[in-house]
Order: structure tokens, then C-alpha cells, then sequence
């Protein structure tokens, strides 16, 4: 008798499983031999276009998920059932059954019910921002393959480009209609390829400008932007600093090199650009002023071993920058962009313009550079005179 109850139950999981009508299933009463376990609770999901039940066990301080197919979570039902769990839910779009055990007795209720049915949702690779496919931009950079997949070597980058869309949306769609965006040392242009494609997507427009010294990358970029179709994307040959950045509403540069970083910033604030952002690649400059300077005694044991003094001069530099873009009126952020599993340059500075920031960076950046015997950061010659074009003049 009481497995034939059992069997019943479980049977209507079954079926409200197979007819898609089951809507939640949940287990409680629980008197087992797991510590914290307090109840579980059952879905169906699709996993690789297979249906299954997905259990999740809540713990008294976190949840565990399990995904069975059908015969497997049946019998572990049946076995729960008996046993461990004295209480069952189903509830279906018709109907909810419930299921009461009290020593050797169960009871069954069946009651009417009216519920939307939910569609089982997918375990799906994340949806990204810039899908892989046919596209001879993907192709062109040696993104993917004939078969418009991902190559195998290329994971990292086609990665790292789709975080930085995904940063960069949000911060592209508060810049005006049809924005000027400067990229800074674009290298080869897959993040210019990559926005540009996604802005396509998003039926928006925006002239993109990649800047980059080797003439070679530039002409290739032109070519393929031109044969690609994204409009409004080109490559302009020349140093960063030669280039006028004027009415640029963003400029960024991804791993631009060294000092390239700073004469990103520095022309991004010339251009009074609403959004600057830039990855920066390695920190030589400062830390040839640091091996030069006399830090701070009390430095001295930071200052030490190799390792960390060149960790010091990347968060130094990056910091000295940080309160040199607040100085000149922008509200900055530092985040890492990407886990540094993928690359150990991985910080990123996004700085938005906001004239209220930036009032205590002047003393705070003296005292830094008093404190590591930095004679100067390159950034904040390139600024000097320029105050006159900021929004702290
Ligand atoms: C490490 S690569 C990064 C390329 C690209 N941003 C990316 O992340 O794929 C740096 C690029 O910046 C360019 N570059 C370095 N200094 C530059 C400068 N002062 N002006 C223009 N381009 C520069 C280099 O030629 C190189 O292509």
C-alpha cells in the first residue's frame, strides 16, 4: 500500500514531467543523515536538448543543483519517498498533489489548480554580446575558423573582446547619437571590429577611429572594415600624440604600450571626451622614477623583493593615473576586466566626466609621489598647460 502510493506520486511527476504541465516539485519534512540539508526543490530543465530534472538542495547555508534524467530522479524519488523526506509538492498547471507520510501512512490530496506552464529553461552557453559566426571580420582576424567557429587559439581574446563590449555597452549608450570613438594603439582592431559589429546589431551608428603607429595593421584594418561592411569604422596611421582627437566622445586604449596609455588619457582629456577608458599594458616609466627616488623608509620591506616592486610601480601608476583623470574632472572606476587566468593585464580605468570629482587629487598626488620619490609621472607632464582645457581651470 504504501508503495503503491509512492508509485503514484512519482508517477504524476512523471507524467507532468513528460506532458511539460510539472511547474515545481518540492520535497520537505526532511529527517535524513545530511547535515543542513532542509528541503529540495525540482524543475525541468534542458541540458544539450535533453530533458531533465534539475534538483536543488538548499542547505542551511548554501544550494547544491543536480540534474537527473527521468528514470534516475524516479527512483531517487521512490527512494526519498520512502524514507527520508516526509512531505511532497507537486504542482502542475492543473492540478497540485500533495504527499503526506506519517510512519507507515500516506496520504495522498489532489486539488484543481490553474498555472501558465513554464518553459524549461536552457543550460545554454552564456549569451554573449558578439556572437561567433560567418563574419568575415572574425575570420579576417583569425577568430575563427571556416566553419565560423571559434579557433582554439583565439578563446582568449574572443573572450576578453566580448567583456569589453559588455563593459562598454552600457557606457557607449549614454554617450550621444552617433559617437566619435577613438581607439588608442588599436593594434589589429578587435575591440574597433567587435563594437562595431555589436553597435551594427543595436541599429546604431558611430564612427570609430583605431590610431596605430604600424602602417601595415592600418591599411589591413581599413581593408577588411571596408570589406566587412561596418560602416563608419577606420584606421588612421600616426602616434597617438600626433593625433587630433578633437570632438572624440570616447577614447580608449586597450594595452596600449607604457607611456602610449598616458598619451591616450592625456588626449582624451584635451578632447574634453565624455568617457575615457583604457587597459594599460606594462609601468616602466614609473618605475625607472622609483629605482632613481628614495622612497620612504618604512617603503623599504614593500619595496624589497623584485616582484613586488614592480606590482607597486603597475598599482602606483595606475593610481597616480587615476587621480590625475579626477583632477582634470572625471569620476573614475579601476576593475579588473577579465580573471587574470586570461591575462595578467587585466585592470582596466574607466573614467567618465564629472566636474564634481577630483578636488583633493592635487595634495594626494604630491604626497604619493613624496612617499615613493617619484620625480614625475609622464601623464602629469603631458598635462601640465593644460589646465586652461579642464574642468578644474
Ligand atoms: C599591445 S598592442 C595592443 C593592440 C590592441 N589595442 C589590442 O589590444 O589588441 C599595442 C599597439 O599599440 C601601438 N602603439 C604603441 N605606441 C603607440 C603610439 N604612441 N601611437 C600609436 N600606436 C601605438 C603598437 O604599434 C601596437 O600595435
Amino acid at each position: 500500500m504504501t508503495a503503491a502510493r509512492i508509485d503514484e506520486f512519482v508517477e504524476a511527476v512523471g507524467s507532468a514531467f513528460a506532458d511539460g504541465s510539472l511547474v515545481r516539485l518540492k520535497l520537505g519534512g526532511y529527517h535524513g543523515t545530511e547535515p543542513d540539508l532542509r528541503s529540495v526543490e525540482a524543475r525541468k530543465i534542458v541540458v544539450k536538448g535533453e530533458d531533465r530534472l534539475s534538483f536543488t538542495f538548499h542547505y542551511k547555508t548554501r544550494d547544491i543543483i543536480k540534474n537527473h534524467e527521468l528514470g534516475e530522479a524516479a527512483a531517487q524519488l521512490r527512494a526519498w519517498l520512502a524514507d527520508a523526506f516526509r512531505s511532497a509538492q507537486l504542482a502542475a498547471t492543473t492540478f497540485d498533489l500533495t504527499f503526506e507520510r506519517n510512519g507507515d501512512k500516506i496520504r495522498l490530496k489532489r486539488t484543481e489548480a490553474v498555472r501558465d506552464a513554464v518553459a524549461a529553461s536552457h543550460d545554454r552557453a552564456k549569451v554573449r554580446p558578439v556572437a561567433a559566426g560567418a563574419k568575415p571580420w572574425q575570420a579576417g582576424l583569425g577568430l575563427t575558423d571556416e566553419q565560423g567557429n571559434v579557433r582554439k587559439d583565439a578563446q582568449d581574446k574572443f573572450r576578453q573582446i566580448n567583456r569589453m563590449v559588455e563593459i562598454f555597452a552600457p557606457l557607449i549608450q549614454a554617450l550621444p547619437d552617433n559617437p566619435r570613438i577613438v581607439d588608442m594603439g588599436a593594434g589589429k582592431g578587435y575591440l574597433d571590429f567587435a563594437i562595431a559589429d555589436w553597435l551594427q546589431a543595436q541599429g546604431r551608428s558611430a564612427e570609430i577611429v583605431g590610431v596605430e603607429l604600424r602602417p601595415q595593421l592600418v591599411s589591413d584594418g581599413n581593408r577588411l572594415a571596408q570589406s566587412s561592411g561596418l560602416i563608419g569604422l577606420s584606421f588612421a596611421p600616426g602616434s597617438i600624440l600626433d593625433y587630433d582627437a578633437t570632438g572624440a566622445d570616447a577614447v580608449i586604449a586597450l594595452h596600449a604600450c607604457d607611456t602610449a596609455t598616458d598619451d591616450a588619457i592625456y588626449k582624451g582629456i584635451l578632447a574634453g571626451a565624455r568617457l575615457i577608458a583604457v587597459a594599460p599594458c606594462c609601468h616602466k616609466q614609473v618605475r625607472r622614477e622609483m629605482e632613481r627616488g628614495t622612497a620612504a623608509d618604512t617603503l623599504s620591506p614593500l619595496l624589497r623583493h623584485g616582484i613586488f616592486r614592480e606590482r607597486q610601480a603597475e598599482m602606483l601608476t595606475d593610481t597616480l593615473r587615476a587621480l590625475l583623470l579626477e583632477r582634470h574632472g572625471y569620476k573614475t572606476r579601476v576593475f579588473e576586466f577579465v580573471s587574470d587566468a586570461h591575462t595578467p593585464k587585466n585592470n582596466l580605468i574607466v573614467a567618465e566626466k564629472d566636474t564634481r570629482a577630483g578636488k583633493q587629487a592635487d595634495a594626494q598626488i604630491a604626497d604619493l609621489k613624496a612617499m615613493f620619490g617619484i620625480g614625475e609621472h609622464y601623464l602629469e607632464r603631458l598635462l601640465a598647460g593644460t589646465e586652461a582645457n579642464t574642468a578644474l581651470s
